[in-house]
């Protein structure tokens, strides 16, 4: 099946343009326009979305599931989570009340259906949160070697609303160095995998990662093979003991609505955090080999399941924006 060419003109989206007196169905997929700005792993976009009045339903699209680095589907829950945060913001913006109710996409083939209400949200985003929309990125730049400003950590951690998941912070360096040895386990355990490198090569392929110092390397290393494992595994665990703060998101189920909450939470955090000029890196490697996830959460201290685990601190250079595939490409059904 091919795909339309991926595009950063997406970024280009103008909140003028939203038809305030077109039908709700149009109003809805005005909305969509920022929803497929959501990060995803490997900048998949593993999301569909159907549209039916002022109803959304999305849904996770298997056909662009990490099946190697992901089996468990984690974070392609995740990142539709992302996504239908990302819908929720804008649609507050432009003056719905969204509803979102999690389904079980085993019986329902939906993850979730956000319902566009008219009037004030009982619990709103803080408005702001909508200008990040088309500004936020992901970094992987070394962050500076200064702490998290205390107001800003606790603007993130209010972020987090929903009881079902939890915010770990981690700075202590100790905690930090142990999670760094998780995370180089992990990156040479999976660029071992010829698999994991297959599957990787093919979305840097697709130029779905852009052109950052991150693909590139990965794109070289997938075709040379040289020492990947060592090089990520050294690069990395750098990455996380100098960042000031190492977020983890757990939540007591490990089932895909936990997933699609983590995502909506990660990417409240994100757009908080650009708009605070703090630098968001998730990293996941750790998450992807059931070993290493089972020794993060004992070091953690909890018997919840961690869902994402991200980097946080401040960088000298902001990150281009990576490109997305259209629209278009993700609308299902009327
Ligand atoms: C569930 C999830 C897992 C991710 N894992 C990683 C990761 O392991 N390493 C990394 O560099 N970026 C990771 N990312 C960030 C994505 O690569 C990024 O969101 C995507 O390339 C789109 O770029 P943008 O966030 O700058 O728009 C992850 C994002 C999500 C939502």
């Amino acid at each position: 099946m091919s795909r339309p060419p991926l595009t950063r003109s997406v970024w280009d989206v103008d909140a003028d343009d939203f038809p305030a007196d077109g039908a709700v169905h149009d109003r809805a997929r005005f909305l969509l326009r920022y929803a497929i700005l959501a990060p995803s792993s490997h900048n998949s976009q593993p999301w569909t979305f159907d549209v039916h009045d002022d109803e959304i339903r999305f849904a996770a699209d298997e056909s662009r599931w990490l099946d190697v680095a992901d089996p468990d589907q984690r974070e392609l829950y995740v990142s539709v989570g992302c996504a239908v945060e990302n819908c929720c913001v804008a649609a507050e913006h432009f003056g719905f009340d969204p509803q979102v109710e999690y389904h079980d996409p085993a019986s329902t083939g939906r993850v979730a259906t956000v319902r566009l209400a008219d009037g004030a949200p009982a619990d709103p985003h803080p408005p702001e949160l909508f200008d990040a929309l088309t500004t936020r990125a992901t970094s992987h730049a070394v962050f500076e070697d200064r702490p998290l400003a205390p107001a800003t950590r606790q603007r993130l951690a209010a972020l987090v609303r929903d009881d079902d998941v939890t915010l770990q912070v981690v700075d202590d360096p100790d905690t930090k160095a142990a999670i760094a040895q998780l995370q180089a386990e992990a990156d040479r355990l999976q660029m071992d995998d010829p698999e994991y490198r297959r599957e990787l090569g093919h979305w840097v392929g697709l130029g779905a990662l852009g052109s950052s110092w991150l693909a590139a390397r990965v794109g070289q290393a997938v075709v040379t093979h040289l020492d990947i494992g060592d090089r990520e595994a050294a690069k990395n665990s750098k990455l996380i003991t100098s960042a000031p703060v190492v977020a983890v998101l757990t939540t007591p189920a490990d089932d895909p609505p936990a997933r699609v909450r983590t995502g909506q939470t990660f990417e409240r955090v994100a757009l908080l955090a650009s708009l605070q000029d703090v630098a968001v890196h998730p990293m996941s490697q750790t998450l992807e080999r059931p070993e290493t996830r089972s020794r993060l959460a004992d070091l953690l201290g909890t018997t919840d399941s961690p869902q994402h685990l991200f980097r946080l601190g401040y960088a000298d250079e902001s990150p281009e924006h990576t490109p997305r595939w259209p629209l278009s490409e993700f609308l299902t059904g009327g």
